[in-house]
C-alpha cells in the first residue's frame, strides 16, 4: 500500500470496515464468484464476496469452508433476500463466523438484519451491507441497522435499477457519505473512475465485470472470449414485454438467450392470465430462468443461448489477467489520478 499513499488515505474508512488492504470489492456474481475467484481477490488485497445465489444451505456451507481453505483474508457472502431458506443461510454464515454479509435482491425481510448481526445473546459482530436504489431507501436501511451501502447504477452487469451510477453518486454521496460507508458500483472499468468516486466521499467501490474473466475465475473459456470481444453497446438491458409483469431488468450481452427471455415473459404472462400462477410465482419463474441461463453461459460455455451477464465496462476487458494484476492496475490508475 506504500505505492498508493493518496488512495490508501482516501480508502481508509473502507479498508478499516472491510479489514482488507484496498477498498475494492469484487461484487458477487452467481456461478462466477465461488471459492477460487473469491480467495484470489481477497489474497490480492481486495474483498471477495461469495455469490450464494440459489445455493442450498448445505452447498453454502461447503463453499465457505472451501474458501477458508484457500485464504486467511476476510471475505463476504452475498445472500439474495427472496431465497426461501434465507434464515438457514444466515445461520450457516454465523456458524462459520463470516464477517460481512451482503443482502441483495430487494428490501431485507423483517428480522434478517438482526439475525445476521447477532442481536441475540450469542451475538457476534457481523457487518451487514445492503444495496440502496434511492436516497430514501438508503436512509431507511441505515436506520434499520445496515452498516454500509452499495449504490449500483444501471451500467452494471446482472440485475439493474433504472438510474445511472453517476446520478446515484451525486444524489447519495453528498447526503450520506460523510457519516456512512457508501461503496459505488456499476460501470467502473478504470482507476480514474475510482478516484472520482473517492473524491465524492465514497468509502470504496465494487466491480464485477472487470473481474469476471480473471485467470482464477472458473468461467468457461467461451464465456471469457465473449467478454473480450464485446463492446459497451453490446451489453444491453432486457426489456419488459408485458406491463402487468414487472421484471427486474438484467444487463447481458445481446444473443439468442436475450430473445428467449422475451418468449419466457410471454409464456409467464399467459400463465398469469389463465390464473394458473400468482404474481409471486410468476416472478420466481423469471428469476429461475435467469439463474439457469447464467449457468448455461458461465459453466457450460453456451454463450449463444445462455445469459452472458456483463456490464457496460465489458469493452475494457481485453484479456485474462490474474486478480492481483487487475487490482494493481486499478490502484495505479487511481493513485495517478489522485496525485494529479
Ligand atoms: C455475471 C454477473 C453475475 C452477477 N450476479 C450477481 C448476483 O448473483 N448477486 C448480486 O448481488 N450481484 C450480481 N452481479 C452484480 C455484481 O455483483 C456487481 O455489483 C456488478 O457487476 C458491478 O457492476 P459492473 O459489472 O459494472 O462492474 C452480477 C454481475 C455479473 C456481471
Amino acid at each position: 500500500m506504500n505505492h498508493y499513499p493518496h488512495t490508501a488515505a482516501m480508502m481508509q474508512r473502507g479498508t478499516d470496515f472491510l479489514g482488507c488492504e484496498t477498498a475494492i470489492l469484487c461484487g458477487a456474481m452467481s456461478w462466477v464468484s465461488e471459492r477460487n475467484l473469491v480467495a484470489a481477490i481477497s489474497n490480492a488485497g481486495g474483498f471477495g464476496v461469495i455469490a450464494c445465489g440459489a445455493m442450498t444451505p448445505e452447498l453454502l456451507d461447503t463453499e465457505i469452508a472451501a474458501t477458508k481453505a484457500l485464504t486467511t483474508k476476510p471475505f463476504g457472502v452475498n445472500l439474495i433476500t427472496m431465497h426461501p431458506a434465507l434464515f438457514d443461510l444466515i445461520a450457516v454464515c454465523r456458524k462459520h463466523g463470516v464477517t460481512h454479509v451482503v443482502l441483495a435482491g430487494g428490501i431485507p425481510p423483517k428480522g434478517s438484519v438482526e439475525a445476521i448481526k447477532g442481536s441475540g445473546k450469542d451475538g457476534g459482530d457481523t457487518k451487514v451491507i445492503c444495496f440502496a436504489p434511492t436516497l430514501a431507501l438508503a436512509k431507511k436501511l441505515l436506520r434499520s441497522g445496515a452498516d454500509a451501502m452499495v449504490i449500483e447504477g444501471m451500467e452494471a452487469g446482472g440485475h439493474i435499477g433504472p438510474v445511472s451510477t453517476s446520478v446515484l453518486a451525486q444524489e447519495i454521496l453528498p447526503e450520506l457519505a460523510s457519516e456512512h460507508l457508501i461503496f459505488v458500483a456499476g460501470g467502473i472499468g478504470r482507476g480514474e473512475a475510482i478516484a472520482s468516486y473517492l473524491e465524492m466521499g465514497a468509502a470504496g467501490v465494487q466491480l464485477g465485470t472487470r473481474f469476471a474473466c480473471a485467470t482464477e475465475s472458473i468461467a468457461h473459456p467461451d464465456f471469457k472470449k465473449a467478454f473480450f470481444r464485446a463492446s459497451a453497446r453490446e451489453a444491453v438491458a432486457s426489456v419488459q414485454v408485458d406491463p402487468r409483469l414487472p421484471v427486474i431488468p438484467v444487463r447481458a450481452l445481446k444473443n439468442k438467450g436475450t430473445e428467449e427471455f422475451t418468449a419466457k415473459q410471454r409464456e409467464v404472462a399467459a400463465l398469469l392470465d389463465a390464473g394458473s400462477v400468482d404474481m409471486g410465482e410468476a416472478q420466481l419463474q423469471i428469476e429461475h430462468f435467469w439463474a439457469g441461463a447464467l449457468r448455461r453461459a458461465v459453466i457450460d460455455g453456451d454463450v449463444e443461448n445462455g445469459s452472458v451477464m456483463a456490464g457496460q465496462s465489458v469493452g475494457m476487458v481485453k484479456s485474462e489477467e490474474p486478480a492481483a494484476d487487475i487490482i494493481a492496475e486499478l490502484m495505479t490508475q487511481c493513485e495517478a489520478a489522485l496525485a494529479r
